[in-house]
């Protein structure tokens, strides 16, 4: 009941999607000089997800929206705003409007944001705060990410972790609120630590004027830096958020961080002493699938039913920004 300003949130449905093409270690060895034993010791990552030429972000968003509109109970003309957190719209001026065109969500107003990786957990508050003044009674949350798109394939050091996929959540006002607490925070002073650069060609005009034309440059990570990142920051953040909901880690059900490598789940885990059998993880099959990495383990174990309601969710997110943080909920009404 902590941080409640107007009526209560809830978590009612959840959704996901994935591109159909799976690339395993042994097949990114035929490109790369790397091993299924080298990224299976330091990431856990198996396999993943692309997208092809044909594939799109729209897509995979709208069928994972779709999910978690059915779960939750309602049609798509309820809904009254669509978020959609993601870095690789496939329009850089937005693409949550013609997901909203293609749920049928004529009420709705959509908007993108960028959050990296901690796309959902900025979501999920961003949406919350709608919901708490009394604004809108039914958001959808979509966190989804093409970063195939953005990777450099000749760079081993990257190319092995990510994966293309999206997930969803229905947020509802309640009676009681099941957004227990939560901690967000960003440090640009790290900036250069995970980019995905703009770079264009000064190209004259007039005398005098020029402009910059170009393009996005391929994904470009310090991996030591953000591991040590995330192993200090996200157990700090979560015990923020903890603190804020009144709770304490034994009482959490279940920790879902992002999907980023094995070890820093493991790290975290260890930190907060809570037990590896109620860690969410499913980076072994889709690496790191950016924003979507959360809803889309989320909605894989509700659908499992390992997730009832009432279960209590501690999730951190972590990224480019740097960005992250975390929030408290309840699955359910
Ligand atoms: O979603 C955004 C958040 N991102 C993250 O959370 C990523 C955080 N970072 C990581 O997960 C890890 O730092 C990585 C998985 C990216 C890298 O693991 P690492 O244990 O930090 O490896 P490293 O970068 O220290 O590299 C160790 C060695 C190097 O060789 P030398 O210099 O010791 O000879 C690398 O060149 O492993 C080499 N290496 C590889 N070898 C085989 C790097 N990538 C590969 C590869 N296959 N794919």
């Amino acid at each position: 009941m902590k941080q409640q300003l107007g009526p209560g949130v809830a978590i009612i449905g959840s959704g996901s999607a994935v591109p159909e093409a799976a690339v395993d270690n042994q097949d990114l060895s035929q490109i790369v000089d790397t091993s299924d034993q080298w990224i299976v010791e330091r990431t856990g990552i198996r396999s993943r997800r692309l997208a092809d030429a044909q594939g799109s972000l729209t897509a995979i968003a709208t069928a994972a929206a779709q999910g978690a509109i059915s779960m939750a109970g309602i049609a798509p003309s309820e809904l009254d705003l669509i978020i959609l957190a993601t870095s690789t719209p496939d329009d850089l001026f937005g693409s949550a409007s013609l997901i909203q065109a293609q749920l049928g969500a004529q009420r709705a107003v959509a908007f993108d944001i960028t959050a990296a990786c901690s796309g959902f957990i900025f979501g999920l508050v961003t949406a919350a705060q709608y919901i708490r003044t009394g604004v809108y009674r039914n958001v959808l949350l979509i966190a989804a990410d093409v970063l195939s798109r953005w990777v450099d394939w000749s760079d081993r050091r990257t190319c092995i972790l990510f994966g293309d996929g999206a997930g969803a959540v229905v947020l509802q006002a309640n009676e009681c609120d099941r957004l227990l607490g939560f901690e967000l925070r960003s440090d640009g002073n790290q900036n250069s630590c995970l980019t995905l650069p703009y770079q264009g060609q000064p190209r004259a005009l007039t005398p005098g004027v020029s402009v910059a034309q170009g393009t996005y440059q391929p994904i470009s990570m310090n991996g030591q830096e953000v591991y040590r990142f995330a192993v200090k920051r996200v157990p700090e953040v979560l015990e923020k958020a903890l603190f804020r909901a009144q709770l304490s880690a034994e009482q959490i059900d279940w920790l879902l961080l992002h999907q980023a490598n094995q070890r820093i789940l493991d790290a975290v885990a260890q930190r907060l002493k809570i037990p590896s059998q109620r860690v969410i993880s499913n980076l072994a099959n889709y690496g790191n699938t950016s924003a979507a990495s959360m809803p889309l383990a989320l909605d894989e174990q509700v659908r499992q039913g390992k997730i009832k309601s009432g279960d209590v969710i501690a999730a951190s997110g972590f990224g480019a920004g740097l960005t992250w943080g975390a929030a408290i909920f309840q699955w359910g009404r």
